[in-house]
């Protein structure tokens, strides 16, 4: 796996990209009643055991969202104060990135302590009040789930790295350096690489041997062929379920395991034959011996197994478990579901679809054909945002249209069939905001790559409350700067606005809860010679059908739904939702689209 992810690139080469409660444990299960006409609750138990089959999940960087005791830093309780404006989105969970206790390297995917809170964040007891406030909204709390590396300051690397017959010492990956001898440290070992920039290897003087991270430093590559290793997750694992989460999400789950053999990995070329270079400096390896490695199937076969013996009715619905899963195609995604008998994630990602990274028509074609005929029956993960990416304007506006095209997206995300995972900020538009001097950059990758890799602080400023001096994220000093667009850019400016991003996305959401082609139907792509315009039908038996247009231009453009595709007949439409300002059209076989416009409408 590589770490490409910040690098806009076409996803040509065969080299794997890797960019980069109870939930209420309340018994009954019982919810208070909602505002009208904010959600839909699902109270039947029959949709509670697959809440999780057409749901909205939202991640959230703790860190960045908000601040409840003024130190500058988000916190767990700032999430519960905001807990009404998430069941008003209409989200079923959230995914909160690591909030363990944490030297805070990688910001929190440094793990020193799998089973606490760090002290930034709050306590035990705020963790377990947040999962019952999100619970009795019907919002379940997921943890992301880092099996790959501890943090150095994690009492087992600690005990691993005292000595050679540490009983610890084989729950991390030490080797001689090549050409070591009693005086000399030899060189490492391979040409391995970390994803954030030079060898993964590290020699550690004291005892006299390299480990590996294919992380930070800080962050040393836990051994998974020690069963010892297995163990000690399936316990964190129950601890968590015990606590009431809704699932995890687990971190670079194709880096676990490497490859015995030691053997270098093969340098990547470009189309002059030349090693193409990465923005380090370092030739980009082709990960076949450190990425995707087939032995992480039976562990998540484990964690799966062990997931699954909370899924009782004590605790409603299944436990859920979600993959960071960067692929190179469609059937190493279809692996990551596991056999039918023998079943691995519910939700791997689908990182296929949402970084495409440009607006290419017969580019998202293919990959939503591939997400409805390749993976069986299972339900694709549909996202296009996260932590380790610039955000949707850098990575798919003109800087003219960003607010157009970030519709087009978020209609991508949310009326296609699947599961829709979205980042905090997206739905009211928040921009990519990177560090302007070294000086400022927070996130190390950004000081080791400066300037071609400028780190992802960008990504993960605080998030836009209202238009006060620091946005209503915190009273103190915040951790990374607000953006002043945050004057405009704002949840307060987006609520009082009809037409504003957050209402689409509420408009979205609300349709995908709803309407019974979009909870259930099947996806057909319509016009499919169109390389201007996406369109698809959502078809459910004994539902009306969804057909679904967006436009990749910045031009108008008129459509026939009756072209190529599923055969349908010119008819009356009834618009359920359209771009502000788009019209009605008056039948399938024309309807017309501002730039970057979109149209839903009912087949009548
Ligand atoms: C994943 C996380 C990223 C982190 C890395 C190492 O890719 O999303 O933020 O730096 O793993 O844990
Ligand atoms: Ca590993």
């Amino acid at each position: 796996m590589h770490w490409t992810k910040r690098i806009i690139t076409t996803i040509a080469s065969c080299a794997l990209i890797l960019f980069s409660g109870p939930w209420a444990q309340i018994a009954g299960g019982q919810t208070p009643p909602v505002k009208p006409g904010t959600r839909p609750s699902s109270s039947s138990s029959a949709s509670m055991q697959d809440w999780w089959k057409n749901a909205v999940i939202y991640e959230i960087y703790p860190r960045s969202f908000q601040d409840s005791n003024g130190d500058g830093i988000g916190d767990l309780n700032g999430i519960t104060d905001r807990l009404d404006y998430l069941r008003d989105l209409g989200v079923d969970a959230i995914w909160l990135t690591p909030v363990y206790p944490s030297p805070q390297v990688d910001f929190g995917y440094d793990i020193s302590d799998y089973k606490n809170i760090d002290p930034q964040y709050g306590t035990l007891a705020d963790f377990d009040r947040l999962v019952a406030e999100a619970g009795k909204r019907n919002i379940r709390i997921i943890m992301d789930m880092v099996m790959n590396h501890t943090s150095d300051k994690h009492e087992w690397f600690i005990q691993s790295q005292s000595s050679r017959d540490n009983p610890y010492r084989d729950w991390y990956m030490w080797h001689d350096g090549k050409g070591q001898t009693a005086t000399d440290k030899g060189v490492p070992p391979n040409n391995w690489q970390s994803v954030f920039g030079h060898s993964a290897w590290q020699w550690d003087e004291k005892t006299r041997q390299y480990y590996y991270h294919k992380f930070y430093i800080q962050q040393p590559d836990l051994n998974w062929y020690n069963p010892k290793v297995h163990q000690a997750f399936e316990d964190i694992l129950r601890f968590w379920l015990k606590r009431g989460v809704g699932g995890f999400r687990f971190d670079a789950i194709t880096t676990l395991y490497e490859d015995p053999g030691m053997a270098d990995e093969g340098v990547v070329m470009d189309k002059d034959g030349k090693p193409k270079i990465n923005a380090y400096g370092d030739p980009q390896l082709d990960g076949s011996k450190t990425d995707n490695l087939p032995g992480l199937h039976p562990v998540m076969q484990e964690m799966r197994a062990t997931s699954d013996e909370f899924n009782s009715n004590k605790f409603p619905g299944e436990r859920v478990l979600i993959g960071e899963t960067y692929l190179p195609n469609i059937e190493e995604l279809k692996k990551m579901y596991g056999p039918v008998d023998k079943p691995e994630f519910q939700l791997p990602m689908d990182t296929q679809v949402g970084f495409i990274n440009k607006l290419d028509v017969t580019a998202f074609r293919s990959k939503l054909i591939d997400a409805e005929t390749h993976l069986s029956a299972n339900i694709p993960l549909i996202v296009f945002d996260n932590h380790d990416n610039p955000r949707l304007d850098a990575r798919y506006g003109d800087g003219v249209h960003d607010t157009e095209i970030e519709r087009v997206i978020s209609t991508i995300l949310f009326a296609s069939r699947g599961t829709s995972l979205f980042y905090y900020g997206d739905e009211i538009g928040m921009k990519t905001t990177p560090p302007t001097r070294k000086a400022d950059v927070k996130d190390p990758i950004g000081v080791t790559g400066w300037p071609k890799e400028k780190g992802r602080d960008g990504e993960r400023t605080p998030m836009q409350w209202n238009a006060s001096k620091n946005a209503g994220f915190t009273t103190g000093t915040p951790w990374l700067p607000v953006p002043p667009n945050s004057a405009t850019i704002n949840v307060k400016a987006a609520e009082a606005n009809p037409d504003s991003m957050l209402a689409w996305y509420k408009s979205l959401i609300l349709l995908k809860k709803t309407n019974p082609a979009f909870e259930q139907g099947a996806n057909l792509m319509l016009d499919t010679d169109n390389t201007k315009v996406l369109s698809w039908m959502r078809q459910a038996q004994g539902a009306p059908q969804v057909v679904v247009s967006v436009n990749f231009t910045a031009d108008p453009q008129l459509v026939n739904l009756t072209a190529s595709g599923a055969g349908l007949e010119p008819a009356h439409l009834k618009t359920l939702l359209k771009s502000p300002g788009g019209v009605d059209p008056v039948s399938l076989d024309r309807v017309a689209l501002g730039p970057f416009g979109v149209y839903i409408g009912e087949v009548q």
